[in-house]
C-alpha cells in the first residue's frame, strides 16, 4: 500500500482504509460504537464496539455515543445523514463545505463543527501515519453532548456552533460534487 495520498476522495485513497490517529480519538472519546471500524486485526480499538464489514454498519442498529469516520466517496452523505438521525455522533470527513453532503446534511443538520488547524496525518492499516491528507478534515457533532465533546477536546481549529435547518433543498448553479 502507498503511504501518501493526494485527492481528497478519489484515487487511491477510496480504496483504502485510512485510520483516525489514536490522538484524535482519546482527546474526543470515549465513543461507545464505531458502526465503520476498520477491519480485524486493527491496531487501536476506536470505540468499546466495533462494526466492520461484512456486517454492514449503515444498517446496523446504533446505540451511544458514536464515532463516525466514514468510507470515503458518495457513500459518505449516507453515513453523515445516519449520525444527524442518532444524534450522539462525531463524524470526521474532509471538509468540502461545496458538496451536496455537506450542503444537504451537514450545514442543515450539524449543531457543531470543527474545522481543524493543519492536515491529518491519517494512518495505514499498520497503523502507521501517512503523509499528510491532500485536503482540510473537519469534526462535525449532531448533538449537544457531541458539540460539548468537540469544545472540550482541545483539538487546535476552529468551533463553530449552528443551529440545525430545515432549508430546502436547491439546485446548484454549478457543478456539484457528491
Ligand atoms: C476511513 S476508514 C475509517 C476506519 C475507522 N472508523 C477509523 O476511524 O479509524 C472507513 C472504514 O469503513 C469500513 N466500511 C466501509 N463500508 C462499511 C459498511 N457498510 N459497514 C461497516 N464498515 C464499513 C471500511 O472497511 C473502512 O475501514
Amino acid at each position: 500500500m502507498s503511504n501518501s495520498f493526494a485527492s481528497a476522495d478519489g484515487g487511491g485513497f477510496n480504496r483504502e482504509t485510512w485510520l483516525t490517529p489514536p490522538a484524535l480519538l482519546q482527546a474526543l472519546g470515549p465513543f461507545d460504537l464505531d458502526p465503520c471500524a476498520a477491519p480485524s486485526p486493527r491496531p487501536w480499538p476506536t470505540a468499546a464496539r466495533h462494526i466492520e464489514l461484512p456486517e454492514d454498519g449503515l444498517r446496523a442498529a446504533w446505540s451511544g455515543m458514536v464515532w463516525c469516520n466514514p468510507p470515503y466517496g458518495a457513500q459518505a452523505a449516507h453515513w453523515l445523514a445516519r449520525c444527524a438521525d442518532h444524534g450522539s455522533a462525531i463524524a470526521l470527513v474532509f471538509a468540502r463545505t461545496e458538496t451536496a453532503m455537506f450542503q444537504d446534511v451537514v450545514w442543515r443538520r450539524a449543531a457543531a463543527l470543527l474545522f481543524l488547524r493543519g492536515r491529518i496525518a491519517f494512518c495505514d492499516r499498520s497503523g502507521k501515519p501517512a503523509l499528510s491528507a491532500g485536503a482540510p478534515s473537519v469534526l462535525i457533532a449532531f448533538d449537544d453532548a457531541s458539540a460539548e465533546r468537540l469544545e472540550r477536546s482541545g483539538i487546535a481549529g476552529h468551533l463553530m456552533r449552528q443551529t440545525p435547518t430545515a432549508a430546502t433543498a436547491q439546485e446548484s448553479l454549478f457543478g456539484e460534487a457528491a
